[in-house]
């Protein structure tokens, strides 16, 4: 099964009105490649979801960044699932690192939002990655397998949910994964679905890549034949993130070779 090229723009705590219309403007002004080559999916903070839904080109869709745990209620300042539905807010990405260390997000209570999120309808984009001192320490691949492991066990449609691999040590840094680095750990976090999960499920979901992706790199990372998209920070602010959707062309251009 072929897995659909995905790039999301996280646009994480930033923006103001004028800003997120700035954006949006630019986005609907560019030309892409169509629907049937790549799936874009936009990701402002909660405040301007209704504002984006409303004025984003209707290829492109829209994620929250979070959400709580369980059904909604008496939880101060959080936003639930069922809220993302009823304002037809179809993604959610979940397990972000900087949520995962900021606010002390264990792998089980990621792996809780991901099965509440998917029980809701929605579709998610789950994060994992391994920080400097980790990777330094050789210990890379185990982190990466013991949080996919925990989300894993908790997803049930799998047509649903993409993996994004963000090595902690690139995000937001400017010190982006090499291709080979990038490649090495979606092989392995490919061949560990195939394993625990299935064959099919290993072939179908896409694992995609954040850290540092800009319109410079990511050719040759969606070169790689793992690398099935992005997941962008900074540079989803800014024009070039029309260039990172472009480079779902790579694949495309691989393939009719
Ligand atoms: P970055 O962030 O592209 O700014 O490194 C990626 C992410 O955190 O999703």
């Amino acid at each position: 099964m072929a897995r659909k090229f995905f790039v999301g723009g996280n646009w994480k705590c930033n923006g103001t009105v004028e800003e997120v219309k700035k954006i949006v403007t630019t986005l609907s002004e560019a030309e892409v490649p169509s629907e049937d080559v790549v799936e874009v999916v936009i990701s402002p903070p909660f405040v301007f979801l209704p504002l984006v839904k409303t004025l984003l080109r209707r290829d492109f869709s829209i994620a929250a960044q979070n959400c709580w745990v369980r059904k909604g209620g008496a939880f101060t300042g959080e936003v639930s699932a069922e809220m993302l539905v009823n304002l037809g807010i179809p993604w959610v990405i979940l397990g972000h690192s900087e949520r995962r260390l900021l606010l002390n997000e264990s792998n089980d209570f990621v792996a809780d939002k991901v099965s509440y999120a998917l029980s809701q309808g929605l579709k998610v984009i789950a994060c994992v990655g391994e920080t400097l001192e980790q990777r330094e320490s050789g210990s890379a691949m185990a982190v990466v397998a013991a949080q996919t492991k925990a989300i894993a066990e908790q997803v049930m449609h799998w047509s649903n949910f993409v993996l994004a691999y963000e090595p902690v040590w690139a995000i937001g840094t400017g010190k982006v994964a090499t291709p080979a680095q990038a490649q090495e750990v979606h092989f392995e976090l490919r061949k560990w679905l195939h394993v625990n999960v299935g064959a099919e499920v290993a072939a179908s979901t896409r694992i995609i890549y954040g850290g540092s992706v800009n319109g410079a790199n990511c050719k040759e990372l969606a070169a790689q034949p793992d690398v099935d998209g992005f997941l962008v920070g900074g540079a989803s602010l800014k024009p070039e993130f029309i260039d990172i959707i472009k480079s779902a062309t790579v694949k495309t251009t691989a393939k009719s070779e």
